[in-house]
């Protein structure tokens, strides 16, 4: 949020939920009645994967085995179990450009080479993909098929297939990373890659954008064979994941509020979605931008004309904060590139938001 000094600043920075979306009371209740009964379990350590009936629940909601399923303390530090267990220093590994600026990070950071393979509106170039291939194969391909960060870009049925059968042609493990998946505001649900080839995809996803990311709740669903290494991983790593919050959401799940929560989302991010769409076609003359389908960004790239670098650099003189768009590209590209998050500002704000954007670009055309 905007400190004192600056509070009429509009922050496109942080895919954060909106304030109203996080369902404090029901969580306040959950936390009450799961303390009562189970205190002694989620005050003590327990086993080192998580929360047992967490883990038997998402298992029956996605008709995986409960030993496929890994809690983690939010799901940001999965980059590094899959990084550590696959990546060796200096071996490859494919990010869709742009992708999410902290994967594309902690990648680097284990000292993987990261090579990005330009996405297009359905999806990954699947020409550039094949080429790259041919160069230089990767160890994994880190790619988030629904509503991705930043670009609000759906993967088409088509190119999910495609990238699984390149997976077995090559050997690369698939990490799908959906966080927002459930999320849809329009549109026909679309297959999970690792629903097209289980034995070759990591999923992860979350409770942040569904129930709260300050509960810290992330998850995987690990191929059978593979699923051993990943739980002795998180042994090493931290014994095992926090208990309490883990808790905390499986009585949520159990009580049957989850679905009917996602729903109440809905409603609150359409109306930003549309209004983020409705400010950009009246605002941003000559911009280009995708029109997504859920999730929580917009992103668009400015014309070639304008001096992207210079409107990030003092976007605040405008009253507007944006994340660098730099970030989201492995070999630092992406200057006229905006991720415009739509999730924690009302319909008010954003039109506002959008104004001022337009403002900037019009006073930094090259
Ligand atoms: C694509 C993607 N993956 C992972 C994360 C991390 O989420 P978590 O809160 O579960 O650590 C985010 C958070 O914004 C995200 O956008």
């Amino acid at each position: 949020m905007a400190d004192a000094e600056n509070q009429d600043l509009i922050l496109f920075t942080r895919g954060n939920p909106a304030e109203e979306a996080i369902p404090l009371a029901d969580i306040v209740d959950c936390a009450r009645d799961i303390f009562q009964r189970e205190g002694k379990v989620l005050f003590q350590y327990g086993h080192y994967s998580g929360y047992r009936p967490l883990r038997e629940w998402i298992a029956g909601r996605f008709g995986v085995k409960m030993e496929q399923v890994l809690i983690g303390n939010g799901s940001m530090e999965f980059f590094t179990f899959v990084g550590s267990l696959f990546v060796k220093w200096g071996e490859t590994v494919y990010v869709e450009s742009p992708s999410y600026d902290r994967a594309i990070t902690a990648m680097k950071r284990i000292g993987a080479k990261v090579a990005g393979i330009p996405l297009e509106k359905d999806g990954v170039n699947i020409e550039a993909l094949k080429k790259e291939l041919k160069k230089s194969p990767p160890k994994i391909f880190y790619i988030i098929p629904d509503f991705q960060n930043p670009s609000g870009v759906t993967t088409s049925l088509e190119k999910r297939k495609e990238i699984a059968r390149l997976s077995e042609e090559y050997g690369f493990l698939i990490i799908e990373d959906s966080p927002y998946r459930y999320l849809r505001y329009r549109g026909k649900e679309v297959p999970s890659v690792r629903e097209i080839l289980p034995a070759r995809v990591v999923h992860m996803s979350s409770f942040s954008k569904i129930l709260s990311p300050g509960m810290r709740i992330g998850f995987l669903l690990i191929p059978e064979d593979l699923a051993p290494r990943f739980h002795k991983w998180s042994e090493d790593t931290y014994i095992h994941p926090a208990l309490p919050t883990a808790g905390i959401a499986y009585e949520y799940c159990h009580r049957g509020l989850l679905n009917p929560n996602i729903e109440r989302l809905k409603s609150i991010y359409l109306p930003r979605m549309d209004a983020m769409l409705r400010a950009l076609r009246e605002n941003l003359v000559g911009a280009e931008w995708i029109e997504p389908e859920g999730g929580y960004f917009i992103s668009t790239k400015l014309p070639e004309s304008i001096n992207g670098r210079e409107i990030w650099k003092n976007c605040r003189k405008f009253g507007i904060v944006l994340t660098d768009g730099k970030g989201f590209f492995p070999d630092g590209q992406g200057e006229n590139f905006i991720r415009l998050p739509f999730s924690a500002l009302t319909p008010g704000e954003i039109e506002e938001g959008i104004r001022r954007l337009a403002k900037a670009v019009d006073d930094y055309r090259k």
